[in-house]
């Protein structure tokens, strides 16, 4: 199967310049969901971890099953302002303007190894904002694998050190 063919192009969205990768195009179709989230949790065999966190929104949708599937706890990053309880949060820039991501404080404890799931890195800048989250609450950052890594936007450079997996290459 083909994943790369079933994920829309739309260019100049939500900005001019940008080539959004859409990804609902894979999702509505039942084999093409099922062979994403298993490539992504494929990524994860033999890495010994505490739970996964995804960022709001599509982190959500490719962490939660592989989480699920592997009785994991999910740990949901959401964007300012939605979470009910004290959280730690960081402001970062992403391919297309600045957003701040927020994690309630006693979601992660020292000494937790944690694993990160996106459907796409672009420039790196939500995955270092939430790198750095984790590290001030003393967590560990064991892995992070996305769907999508879009390379000419070297977010890896941005996340030196850090196990980084993509299933797909743009
Ligand atoms: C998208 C995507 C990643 C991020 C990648 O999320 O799902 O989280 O951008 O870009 P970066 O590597 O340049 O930081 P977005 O903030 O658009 O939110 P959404 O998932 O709710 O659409
Ligand atoms: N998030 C950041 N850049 C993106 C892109 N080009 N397509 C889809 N989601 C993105």
């Amino acid at each position: 199967m083909d994943l790369k063919e079933m994920i829309r192009e739309i260019p100049d969205f939500p900005e001019k310049g940008v080539l959004f990768r859409d990804v609902t195009t894979l999702l509505k179709d039942g084999e093409g969901l099922c062979a994403a989230v298993d490539l992504i949790q494929k990524e994860l065999e033999g890495v010994e971890f505490d739970a996964v966190l995804g960022p709001e929104s599509r982190g959500f949708i490719f962490g939660m099953p592989v989480a699920y599937n592997l009785k994991k706890g999910f740990i949901p990053v959401r964007k300012k302002g939605k979470l009910p309880a004290e959280v730690i949060s960081r402001e970062y820039a992403l391919e297309y303007g600045t957003a701040t991501i927020e994690i309630h404080k006693d979601a992660i404890h020292p000494g937790m190894k944690l694993v990160v799931i996106d459907d796409l890195m672009a420039t790196g800048g939500t995955a270092r904002a939430l790198v750095d989250l984790i590290q001030e609450a003393g967590a560990e950052v064991v892995k992070l694998v996305f769907l999508i890594e879009l390379d000419d936007l070297k977010g890896r450079e941005v996340l030196e050190g850090y196990d980084i997996s993509s299933v797909l290459h743009y």
